[in-house]
């Protein structure tokens, strides 16, 4: 009994090994080099295997550019390199290119650079987040996505501050889920909103905010007949800025359609 089981079991494992044999035979292959910087993030294995579940090509990465169908890289020597993505940590521009060279996955390139091309590929190339921030976006957005705002303020403080002066009543981010009140928008809920920034830079004018916000040399004081309902919020323009600064890095929440605000 014991020597029949260990015989189907020999058999079943070389109809694997054959089997296997033959999809390795009919797969199709790119190799692309890419920096470490690029793999180690664990932003390649989020892409990549995107665009393989569409076509059935599997993606190789290298860090040998002489192996490689295309390249990834900040600065190359190629005809045709365009800049793909950036990386928001230190703005650092990855380009891609195709190596040109009579490699066995040059005819999958054409495909792959026109995928991450596509709609679907740049929505890709902006879907990926480590521990929900957004480090990758398609290079060309940065300048759209930076130019219009004026990070001043101090973002860390900005955090701080926002926790602690309107995270009582407002999710600000992962760190007080628990503590907003259901009729205070989250701030990733008013960051989707088009005039985000005009909203928060004069916050302390709507309502809610007037009866229990002071902005130091801008609002004025309480009306001693009506005193802060609850414990004030009392900032100066500084921290304000911090806290804009801070709203600038948060990624929108997506809201399907715009929601509506009073
Ligand atoms: C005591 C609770 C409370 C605190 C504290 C608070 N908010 Fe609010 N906030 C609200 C409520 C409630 C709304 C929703 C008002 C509405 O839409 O009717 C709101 C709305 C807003 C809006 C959208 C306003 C609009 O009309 O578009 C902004 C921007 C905002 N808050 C910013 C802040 C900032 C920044 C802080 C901290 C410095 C803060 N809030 C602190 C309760 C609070």
């Amino acid at each position: 009994m014991q020597v029949l089981r260990q015989t189907i079991r020999v058999i079943l494992a070389a109809a694997l090994c054959l089997t296997m044999g033959q999809v390795a035979a009919q797969e199709k292959v790119l190799t692309l080099a890419a920096p470490a910087a690029l793999t180690e993030s664990g932003y390649l294995r989020y892409v990549l295997p995107r665009f393989s579940l569409k076509t059935s090509i599997r993606i190789l990465t290298t860090e040998d550019p002489s192996q490689a169908d295309v390249m990834l890289g900040t600065d190359l020597a190629l005809p045709d390199s365009r800049a793909l993505v950036t990386d928001l940590r230190d703005g650092t521009t990855y380009h891609i290119a195709a190596t040109g060279a009579e490699t066995p996955g040059a005819e999958h390139v054409t495909q792959f650079l026109e995928w991450l091309r596509s709609d679907v590929g740049q929505r890709t190339l902006d879907g990926h987040r480590l521990n929900e921030a957004r480090i990758f976006t398609v290079a060309a957005a940065v300048e759209e996505v930076a130019a219009p705002q004026v990070l001043t303020g101090d973002l860390a403080l900005g955090e701080e501050l926002s926790l602690l002066l309107c995270g009582r009543c407002h999710v600000v981010n992962e760190k007080n889920r628990q503590n907003g009140i259901g009729s205070a928008p989250s701030f990733s809920a008013l960051k989707a909103l088009s005039d985000w920034d005009t909203r928060f830079q004069v916050f302390y004018t709507l309502n809610p905010h007037p009866s229990f916000t002071q902005v130091e040399e801008i609002t004025d004081p309480f009306d001693p007949a009506r005193p802060s309902p609850i414990a004030p919020i009392e900032m100066d323009v500084e921290g304000l800025e911090a806290i804009l600064a801070y709203v600038t890095s948060l990624t929108p929440l997506d809201l399907g359609a715009q929601i509506e605000l009073k």
